[in-house]
């Protein structure tokens, strides 16, 4: 088989890449591991900056955004009973739209079949091959078919368990790594939010995030130890320090109710250099993962997939090898920002087991800043609706 482009992963990455190149007549073929629904079922958060909701709107695939989601013009850093919030609005005369990533992914996937992309899903034992040449190839399984698939670029949209991140070479490859020492434990629930925008707080018990999905869906969460399991949480053991993490203020807004879901994520920080090698060009989460504090998970994957179908499409057009050369430069300055920016605000949300009484003094000199200078809220804004591309 032969195509143009062959993208492994049909996340967001896969399918916001695959559905911009498709619009430009380029041949691609995305090659999933799993189901559609396996992949819909993925736990994912809900804040979109300008760079995601610009690639749904260029594919038209922002209707349902737009009716659905939430325009928001500030978010609140609790400090104990403190609010501060970060106008971002007349900060940077930008917002964020608060709309599920997962359906992000229900709009690209439904969107696909619709539009005939080649999506394939249940692909096993994908293997890249010959990335250093102009025709690289992978060999992959569709139930008891073997394929050979030769193209012109290899894209690993593939996560971060992917393989296409696996095939540089060592000797090439650079990784940059933080594993922080806790986890988030998260509830979402028909119930009507606390807040009418996002709250990151740091109380004397542990970090706590208020947001929402619509007047009517709330999405909570709290950090816990990397060894909790769910069984330790029980749903009223979680409203309950849902309420004590936000203060009664806050609290006194909470509405609780059944859990659609809760889950559990580790935190890491993660890079993997170079994001290209050779024809094979990584994107999203194959490339990197942010700790969720920053919202910047999917942002990321926007912005990678924003540079890499720049770069192919004046490829094909222009037989320009400029996008190409420049790709894994321009994507990961974008990408170590936002590392700097969701590292800072982890630190700053987040009591670390390791942290002792500076460190404390340390985050409550660093509230009292940004409560009182425009210049630190305008930096945590600038980058919380997401740098320019
Ligand atoms: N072969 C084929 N597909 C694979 C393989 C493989 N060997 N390994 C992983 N995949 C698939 C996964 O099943 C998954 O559907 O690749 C896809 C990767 O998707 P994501 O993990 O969602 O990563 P990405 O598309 O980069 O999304 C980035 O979106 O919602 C946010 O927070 C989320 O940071 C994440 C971001
Ligand atoms: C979410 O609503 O899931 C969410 C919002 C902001 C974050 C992380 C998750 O920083």
């Amino acid at each position: 088989m032969r195509t143009r482009v062959a993208i492994i992963g049909a996340g967001p990455a896969g399918l916001m890449l695959a559905h911009l190149l498709h619009a430009q007549g380029i041949d691609v073929v995305v090659l999933e591991r799993q189901t559609p629904d396996h992949v819909q079922g993925r736990i994912r958060a809900g804040v979109l900056e300008r760079v995601t909701v610009d690639i749904m709107t260029r594919l038209g695939l922002d209707d349902r955004m737009r009716a659905e989601g939430l325009v928001e013009e500030g978010f609140c850093l609790a400090d104990g009973e403190r609010l501060i919030r970060i106008d971002i609005a007349e900060l940077t005369g930008q917002t964020v739209m608060v709309y599920g990533q997962t359906e992000i992914q229900r709009d690209l996937v439904e969107a696909a079949q619709v539009r005939g992309l080649d999506v394939r899903w249940q692909i096993d034992d994908i293997a890249l091959h010959a990335l250093d040449s102009d025709t690289p190839w992978l060999t992959c399984r569709e139930g008891e078919i073997d394929w050979h698939i030769t193209a012109d670029f290899i894209i690993g949209c593939d996560g971060f368990h992917g393989v296409s991140r696996r095939a540089v070479p060592a000797s090439a490859a650079q990784i940059h790594e933080r594993v922080y020492p806790f986890a988030w434990l998260g509830i979402l629930a028909d119930v009507p939010p606390c807040h009418h925008e996002l709250i990151y707080a740091n109380h004397s018990r542990g970090f706590a995030l208020a947001s929402l999905r619509s007047p009517t869906r709330s999405r909570y969460y709290i950090d816990v130890p990397t060894d909790t399991q769910l069984a330790d949480w029980p749903e009223q053991r979680l409203w309950d320090e849902l309420a004590m993490r936000l203060g009664p203020t806050v609290a006194a807004r909470i509405t609780q109710g059944p859990a659609l879901e809760i889950s559990l994520a580790p935190l890491r920080s993660f890079v993997f250099e170079p994001m290209r090698h050779g024809r094979l060009l990584l994107c999203g989460d194959a490339a990197h993962i942010v700790p969720p504090t920053g919202a910047k998970g999917l942002n990321l994957a926007a912005s990678d997939v924003h540079y890499a179908a720049q770069a192919l499409t004046s490829w094909y057009a222009h037989n320009d090898n400029d996008g190409i050369a420049h790709y894994a430069g321009k994507a990961l300055a974008r990408v170590w920002q936002a590392q700097r920016f969701s590292w800072s605000l982890t630190r700053l949300v987040h009591r670390f087991p390791e942290d002792g009484r500076f460190e404390r003094a340390m985050q409550l000199a660093e509230f009292n800043h940004i409560a009182g200078s425009r210049a630190a809220q305008m930096a945590i804004a600038e980058n919380y609706v997401g740098l320019p591309v």
